[in-house]
């Protein structure tokens, strides 16, 4: 063991993932204080070695790296306004999700107060935080980043610091969700369509991989294609699969199924068309979504 995996570590909020976050620092070794605002939460914590602190100031003042994980910026504020003087001079994560505007803010208070600040985003939910294959995204503060790199692996083994901007985990926060959101919500109303003919969700999820195996090498093609604004759509066009669509937005409405998010997803499309792009790849539809 290194002296740096024996960093002293604060965890502030247990939550879901504050409690993940905190059990992985003791897994790793590192001497873990935490804190919540309401009591009764981290007793197993406690029962794994973890320190709970009476306040969140003691909880800060215990050690050199704080983590703060709640529900958004609003509470972790709430928080951390107080705590200002006892954090000057130390190294805080934000790893608490929220707005690129929201980071902005936080790290234009850290630094008012001379507080070392990173703004993360967890990606990964609770049952993998700390294994080699989870990923937290960092910005803000370099030298912290690189100070605390390896103590931050304890939480997840991709730690990827994105640059000096703080708004920048955030944003691949939110994008990444604006892809989630629409794939689960989407895999339900799939779920959904099949119901309504007697077709069971375990009797479609076999064949959903015939999807899901597509999807990687579709995200690289496209990330490319919208770089370079080239959207060839020689193998698959706009066009063919916008009528596609409206294949499912008519079994959708006979069936009686909300169709919100298929008639936003056609009047993208359309508007792509529109402007030309209907020999394009769906990528094309980028060029359509600011109206
Ligand atoms: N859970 C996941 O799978 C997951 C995955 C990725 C990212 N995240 C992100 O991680 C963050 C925490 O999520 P979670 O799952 O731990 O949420 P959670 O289980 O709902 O816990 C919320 C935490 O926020 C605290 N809190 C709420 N309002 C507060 C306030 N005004 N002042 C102080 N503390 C306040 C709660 O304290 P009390 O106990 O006192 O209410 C609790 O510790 C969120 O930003 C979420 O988006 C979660």
């Amino acid at each position: 063991m290194t002296s740096d995996n024996l960093v002293t570590v604060t965890v502030i909020g247990l939550g879901a993932m504050g409690r993940a976050l905190a059990g992985a620092f003791l897994d790793a070794g590192h001497p873990t204080t935490v804190w919540n605002r309401s009591t009764g939460k981290g007793d197993d914590l406690v029962a794994r070695g973890a320190v709970l602190a009476a306040s969140a100031e003691e909880a800060v003042r215990a050690s050199e790296l704080t983590v703060v994980c709640v529900v958004d910026y609003d509470a972790s504020q709430a928080v951390l306004d107080p705590l200002a003087e006892a954090l000057a001079g130390r190294v805080l994560v934000n790893l608490t999700s929220d707005s690129p505007e929201r980071a902005r803010a936080a790290a234009a208070w850290a630094d008012e107060h001379g507080i070392a600040y990173l703004d993360g985003a967890v990606m990964v939910p609770t049952p993998l935080v700390g294994g080699p294959e989870a990923l937290i995204l960092y910005a803000g503060s370099r030298p912290a980043f690189e100070k605390y790199e390896s103590t931050l692996k304890a939480l997840a083994g991709q730690a990827a610091h994105l640059g000096e901007d703080h708004t920048l985990a955030a944003v691949h926060d939110l994008s990444m969700l604006d892809f989630f959101y629409a794939s689960i919500s989407g895999l339900v109303h799939a779920f959904a369509l099949a119901r309504e003919d007697k077709v069971a969700a375990t009797a479609l999820a076999p064949y959903l991989n015939a999807i899901t195996s597509i999807l990687p090498p579709i995200a690289a093609g496209m990330a490319t294609a919208i770089d370079e604004g080239n959207y060839d759509g020689e193998q698959a066009n706009l066009s063919m699969m916008t009528a596609s669509v409206d294949h499912l937005l008519h079994m959708s409405r006979d069936r009686g199924l909300d169709t919100g998010h298929l008639e936003a997803i056609k009047a993208v499309a359309d508007r792509a068309i529109a402007k030309g792009h209907g020999a394009d790849d769906w990528a094309s539809t980028i060029e359509a979504l600011k109206g």
